[in-house]
């Protein structure tokens, strides 16, 4: 029992406050932003909520709103860049074997990035230091500290050599992007990555390395792999997402997550550019884009293209992709019959079409049918009850809107011109709401 059980609290009772949903989702990522207004505006936020503005987070338009969706998206982008840049060094420190690693993040990110990697190297201590705190794992409590200063020396020399050998390896200068490159990972994590060493040579050597490549015949794999490899088994495996579309694409045709990759042509990664403003979400290829290989192409892919250009939006601007990417299909004789993708084949698929999210980072999504609000939100709600408006989920501003395929189905003339307008209406909003955002 405290010394204190019998005392009165002081001060007043605290009051009890609702909020929506979307408010409550909002404070984590809005607290650990690094600017000095942020509590402010949670706190107009929620005095306008409370003095009747009860859908305010809905209207994007609004100041307010729209700041604290940007500092809610800049503090994700730096989770993210986080839990992929930390580069952790070995160290023995009183007899144990301690994990290290020194990062800068621009927001206060810490707290909410620690749990990625609790979960990936649960079996190790480990310590996580940045100029604004720090978080240890001791095999099994979190724990957080206070601020560290900037080691002189950041790496382990066994561990640098073997970052800088997985690099090396996964370079491949015949997709040589500059650009790209540095935007993915920003330069100000340089110092603590070993293997950004490397890059200013392997950039001037690109040019000639591509040529080699093409002349040189397949050789065994370098000595160092076995090294690595047993590196990796005793450590954790700390395999980088994949921070390209290109690395994406790659990584895609190999999947087997699901049995569709099976009797599939190929897997039908998206089309388009990182940075693109709006991306459309189909549902999955169909016979002709399995051959292909690319999305949208078959006869659902002509209405759509017809109707991009209505709307005044430039295909080749968007990045247009599907919830699934293999071909589901039942062969009747020569025939290979579309055939819906499954609630688990959509869920398994989720992993791929999270990734060209991030990575693409769209301001809007378009869900073309009910099976891309599956992918997109993992609930199956019906297209007619939230198309047309642009909502927020998970931090991911979506628009519903029927799947191309579902006008060519229509029974008569009259139908498919009324639902083609509003097809095109509804796309016509979304360019509006990405030129206004
Ligand atoms: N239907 C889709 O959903 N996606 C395609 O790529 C083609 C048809």
């Amino acid at each position: 029992m405290s010394l204190f059980a019998n005392e009165a609290p002081h001060g007043p009772p605290a009051a009890r406050v609702a909020v929506p949903r979307a408010y409550a989702n909002l404070v984590p990522k809005i607290v650990c932003h690094s600017a000095p207004d942020r509590f402010a505006l949670l706190y107009r936020l929620l005095w306008r909520i409370q003095h009747g503005e009860r859908q305010l987070l809905d209207n994007f338009a609004d100041f307010d709103v729209a700041r604290a969706i940007r500092y809610a998206k800049a503090v994700d982008k730096d989770v993210y860049r986080m839990q992929a840049y930390v580069r952790f060094a070995e160290r023995t420190i009183d007899g144990t074997q301690v994990f290290t690693a020194w990062h800068e993040p621009q927001h206060r990110v810490l707290r909410l990035a620690a749990p990625f990697f609790v979960d990936r190297f649960s079996n190790m201590e480990w310590l996580i230091a940045t100029p604004l705190g720090t978080a240890a794992w001791r095999g099994r409590v979190l724990s957080f500290g206070p601020p560290a200063a900037r080691p002189a020396e950041t790496g382990d020399a066994v561990l640098d050599e073997l970052w800088t050998a997985y690099f090396r390896a996964t370079f491949n200068p015949a997709r040589l992007r500059v650009k790209a490159m540095v935007a993915q990972m920003p330069k100000r994590h340089w110092a603590t990555m070993p293997e950004t060493a490397s890059i200013s040579d392997m950039i001037k050597a690109a040019g000639s390395r591509v040529a080699k490549m093409g002349e040189r015949a397949p050789e065994s794999p370098p000595r160092f792999a076995e090294r690595l490899a047993e590196r990796m088994a005793a450590a954790p495996a700390q395999a980088p997402e994949p921070f390209s579309l290109d690395a994406l694409r790659e990584e895609m045709h190999s999947c087997k997550r699901c049995p569709l990759h099976g009797p599939a042509t190929q897997a039908v990664p998206g089309e388009g550019a990182v940075g693109a403003e709006i991306m459309f979400v189909g549902e999955q290829p169909g016979d002709q884009e399995d051959l292909a290989g690319r999305p949208f192409m078959g006869p659902a892919g002509r209405v759509f293209n017809r109707a991009l250009a209505e709307a005044g939006i430039e295909r080749h601007k968007t990045y247009v992709t599907n919830a699934v990417k293999h071909f589901k299909f039942e062969p009747r004789g020569k025939r290979r019959v579309h055939m819906k993708p499954s609630g688990g084949e959509v869920t398994k698929c989720r992993f791929w079409l999270d990734r060209e999210i991030t990575i693409v980072k769209p301001k809007l999504v378009v869900a073309l049918g009910a099976t891309a609000v599956l992918g997109l939100t993992g609930r199956s709600v019906p297209v007619t009850k939230v198309r047309g408006r642009v909502t927020a989920a998970e931090n991911l501003f979506i628009l519903v809107t029927v799947h191309p395929s579902y006008l060519l189905r229509l029974p008569d003339k009259e139908r498919v011109e009324a639902e083609y307008e509003r097809f095109v209406a509804d796309l016509r909003q979304a360019k509006a709401w990405c030129d206004a955002a």
